[in-house]
């Protein structure tokens, strides 16, 4: 053959290698198909491994309902009940077993997130019916008067503690 075929042939030959070089070096020896079907398709096996040991940080209301159905029940009857329970009470991580269990936030602070007015009409947020937090009752907790899981009504028993 003549030299104007070897030169481009070498230089496809001289990539190729370095292609495959280069895989050998970069890709991890358990990368690849591990079971029929094709379901996971292409992985590394030790990165299941790896995912299995990410804590779950939130389970949603769902897990919360099978053992506190009382407010569960309570929630989803009320005006809050698209808000899942993990949004007030922060991540589940290993509660109940955790000995810091849950947190119970009952500064202002939790609600004004939401229930300061805001005046976007027409946006979900601006429609969540709002207070000015320096007008409405500002010395209080807002639990001393509303209950969370059911808001419409207002929290008697406190109200005459007060
Ligand atoms: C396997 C059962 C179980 C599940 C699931 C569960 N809890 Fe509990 N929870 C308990 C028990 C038992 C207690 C009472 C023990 C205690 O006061 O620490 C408790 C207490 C609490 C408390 C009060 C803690 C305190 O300091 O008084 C809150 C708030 C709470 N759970 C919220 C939640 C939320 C939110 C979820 C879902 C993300 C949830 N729980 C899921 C069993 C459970
Ligand atoms: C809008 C915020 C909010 C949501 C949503 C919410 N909570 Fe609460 N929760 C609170 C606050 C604030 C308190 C403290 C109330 C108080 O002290 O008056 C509380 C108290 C509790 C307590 C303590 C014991 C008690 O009887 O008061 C438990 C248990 C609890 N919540 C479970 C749940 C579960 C389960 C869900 C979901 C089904 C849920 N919460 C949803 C804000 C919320
Ligand atoms: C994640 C956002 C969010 C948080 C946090 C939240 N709320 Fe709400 N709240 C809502 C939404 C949404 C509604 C229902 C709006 C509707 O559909 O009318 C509502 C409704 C209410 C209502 C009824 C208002 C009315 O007259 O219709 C009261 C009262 C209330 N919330 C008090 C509280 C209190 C107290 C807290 C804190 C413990 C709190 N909310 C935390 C979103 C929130
Ligand atoms: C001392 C009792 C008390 C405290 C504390 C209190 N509220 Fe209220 N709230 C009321 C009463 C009473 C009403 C109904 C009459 C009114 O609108 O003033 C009300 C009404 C509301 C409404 C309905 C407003 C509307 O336009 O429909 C929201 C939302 C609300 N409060 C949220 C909160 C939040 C959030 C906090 C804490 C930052 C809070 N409240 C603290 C007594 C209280």
């Amino acid at each position: 053959m003549k030299n104007h075929v070897w030169r481009p042939l070498l230089i496809v030959l001289v990539v190729v290698c370095g292609i495959l070089m280069t895989r050998a070096l970069v890709v991890p020896e358990d990368f690849g198909v591990y079971e029929r079907g094709y379901m996971y398709g292409w992985h590394r096996k030790s990165n299941e491994a790896e995912w299995k040991a990410i804590r779950v940080k939130y389970k949603t209301a769902r897990v919360c309902a099978g053992c506190h159905k009382d407010k569960h029940d309570e929630l989803i009857k009320s005006v809050h009940a698209a808000i899942s329970c993990e949004n007030c009470h922060g991540p589940n991580y290993d509660h109940p077993e955790d000995p810091l269990g849950m947190n119970i936030d009952r500064s202002r602070k939790l609600c004004i997130r939401c229930h300061s007015y805001l005046p976007y009409k027409g946006t979900l947020r601006g429609g969540i019916p709002g207070i000015d937090p320096e007008k409405h009752y500002p010395s209080a907790e807002c639990v001393l008067c509303h209950i969370p899981h059911n808001p419409k009504a207002m929290n008697q028993k406190r109200e005459a503690r007060s």
